[in-house]
């Protein structure tokens, strides 16, 4: 049976995790956060103190990683060779790890099986860096969510002092510039608009509106090609 996929990319702190999943929700669709999966990867590479510029080291590492998905309570919980590693992805740490690792190649092929799969099996929201240009090209809908890096940097920075973390805002704003440069210069799967993305600047909209648009964008389309699982 035909599945839907919609695909959500954009730089660090646009929202997009955060949209996708309520708009998952509206939908009854699965959300697929990929860029826990780079940072699960990230975390293991981390623990075996394989340093980020040990191409051939990450890529012996990596059979012995696996990373897997499931869902409790509609919530996303990433395992790392089984062990639940939500809490530990989402430090700046493993952030900027991910950031350098997840170009390598085989670190992507092997993501990628994973995300074709929960694509195949499932309706999805799946957010990242690359969905719409190569994860999923035949998506259904796809946006391109960015936002002001101040705006960004502000909206992070709030989320990490309300988890207890102390940082400096100012470094933060620069360091999501810096992994901005990163993701989208990069050779391999650069962050970048696909062409038929819609753009959405988060800075303008509320988290509500957003999601908002997001749910007409895909209903418009839906109804215009008819429900593809009627057909
Ligand atoms: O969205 P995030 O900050 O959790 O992503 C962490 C890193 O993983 C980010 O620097 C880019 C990388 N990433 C990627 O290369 N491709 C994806 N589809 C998702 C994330």
């Amino acid at each position: 049976m035909k599945t839907y996929n919609i695909a959500i990319d954009g730089p660090a702190g646009a929202g997009k995790s955060t949209i996708a999943r309520l708009a998952a929700k509206e939908l009854g669709f699965v959300y697929v956060d990929t860029g826990a999966m780079y940072r699960a990867l990230a975390l293991f590479f981390l623990r075996k103190g394989i340093s980020p510029e040990d191409i051939s080291g990450i890529r012996a590492a990596l059979p012995e990683a696996e990373v897997t998905l499931h869902y409790e309570g509609g919530e996303q919980v990433v395992l790392l060779n089984g062990e639940n590693v939500n809490g530990l992805i989402r430090t700046e740490e493993v952030g900027k790890m991910a950031s350098v690792t997840s170009p390598v190649p085989a670190v992507r092929e092997k993501l990628r099986e994973l995300q074709w799969k929960l694509a195949r099996e499932a309706d999805v929201i799946m957010d990242g860096r690359d969905i719409g240009t190569e994860v999923l090209p035949d998506a259904d809908l796809k946006i391109y969510l960015t936002a002001d890096v101040s705006i960004r940097a502000e909206r992070r920075y709030r989320e990490l002092v309300e988890r207890g973390e102390t940082c400096d805002r100012d470094e933060l704003e620069r360091e999501i510039a810096e992994r901005d440069r990163q993701d989208m210069s990069r050779a391999v799967s650069p962050l970048k608009r696909a062409d038929d993305a819609v753009l959405l600047d988060g800075s303008l909209l509320t988290i509500e509106q957003t999601r908002d648009e997001i749910l007409r964008l895909f209903r418009e389309r839906r109804e215009k090609t008819g429900d593809a699982r009627q057909a």
